[in-house]
């Protein structure tokens, strides 16, 4: 049973937002001034509370520093009419949230406690909500393990919070992929499937090693034969194969994006052909050599829609066209952009508005 759902509020003394510059946002380097926590303790949420973003004391014992029993999600929020926050697909996040806390056997976050963070602290940190195109504010809902041992063993502790970022661009432009074949990003059985912060942790160095070779990310391999494409990076991928809009089928090993459904979703209502499937780095390989692919690209919540120039295999790059305004990436980015911001309707109902 939830202790209370009133939320306390704590502002800041002075608002930092009239140092942030608007027109240079590097992603995610500059918070708002406000925080959401909330504490299960006794098997029930409670202490739902809003404070000034900053420090804050943690336990050196915590499994979350030491095990990594922490999972994260990532929303943004566009400013509509009347500085309203146009929040998009927030409660597939929760959800998501909950998948990804149940398989590092984590205490599920309830809806309320969920809802009433994000809407109170959207409510204090509205103004920093960017208004200009191609900017919004990202927000980070996280939970991590808050007990106070060292010893291996399901926590009966844990934090929620949330932390909000206005942000510009993630790439400002089309980005080099190497297929990585030798380091492993998720197996089957594993925890790829879920938004832990360890599998980012771990891929840090093999995408450091590529970034030294030119490339901006990697193309993930499954994790046994490193035969089948899995992602690009920290986004879901996708290829336009003649005129088939193709991505490797969901699995264990693949994050379920909600920007990957987005856009599978607005693709298939405009008529386009689309396939979950495998994709075979010798199926990727031989069509950029006979031209079968004509674009690939990122999609996620951080780099919305991200086109790809270029792919690496075995020391060759394989060069994609020049992407077009008839190319299928802009303008599926376009579409669900417009939506985002509430310039046109929102036919699947995915605009929260707060
Ligand atoms: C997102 O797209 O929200 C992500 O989680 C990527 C993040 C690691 C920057």
């Amino acid at each position: 049973m939830v202790e209370t759902l009133k939320v306390e509020v704590e502002r800041v003394a002075k608002s930092r937002l009239p140092q942030v510059d608007f027109s240079n946002l590097p992603f995610g380097k500059i918070c708002t001034d406000h925080m959401f926590m909330a504490d299960f303790r006794n098997g029930a949420w409670g202490n739902l509370r809003i404070v000034p973003f900053g420090y804050m004391p943690i336990s050196p014992a915590t499994p979350a520093l030491h095990y990594g029993q922490s999972v994260f999600e990532g929303l943004k929020a566009h400013r509509g009419a009347n500085n309203e926050a146009l929040v998009f697909r927030p409660m597939d996040n929760w959800a998501r949230l909950n998948r990804s806390a149940e398989r590092l056997c984590m205490a599920q976050v309830s809806e309320e406690v969920y809802v009433e963070g994000l809407r109170a602290l959207i409510e204090l940190d509205r103004t920093w909500i960017p208004g200009a195109p191609g900017s919004s504010l990202y927000i980070r809902p996280f939970l991590f393990s808050a007990d106070e041992i060292i010893g291996i063993r399901p926590s009966q502790d844990f934090t929620f919070m949330i932390i909000a970022s206005p942000v510009g661009a993630y790439y400002a432009a089309p980005v080099k992929v190497k297929i990585e074949t030798h380091y492993t990003r998720a197996v089957a059985g594993g925890t790829g499937f879920a938004k832990a912060g360890g599998n980012y942790g771990g891929a840090i160095y093999p995408t450091k090693l590529a970034n030294d070779q030119g490339y901006q990310q990697l193309l993930w391999t499954d994790g046994r034969e490193h035969a089948n494409i899995e992602e690009s990076g920290t986004m879901n991928v996708m290829f336009v194969i003649d005129d088939t809009l193709v991505t490797p089928a969901l699995s264990d090993s693949i994050l379920a994006g909600i920007t990957r459904d987005s856009v599978l979703t607005v693709a298939r209502s405009e008529g386009m052909r689309v396939e979950e499937r495998k994709v075979s780095v010798k199926e990727l390989i031989e069509g950029l050599q006979n031209g079968r692919v004509r674009e690939a690209f990122g999609v996620g919540t951080a780099a919305t829609i991200a086109p790809i120039e270029a792919i690496g295999h075995e020391g060759v790059d394989y060069h994609l066209p020049a992407v077009e305004k008839s190319s299928v990436a802009p303008h599926i980015y376009k579409t669900l952009d417009n939506l985002k911001r509430g310039i046109a309707p929102d036919p699947f109902g995915w605009i929260t508005k707060m």
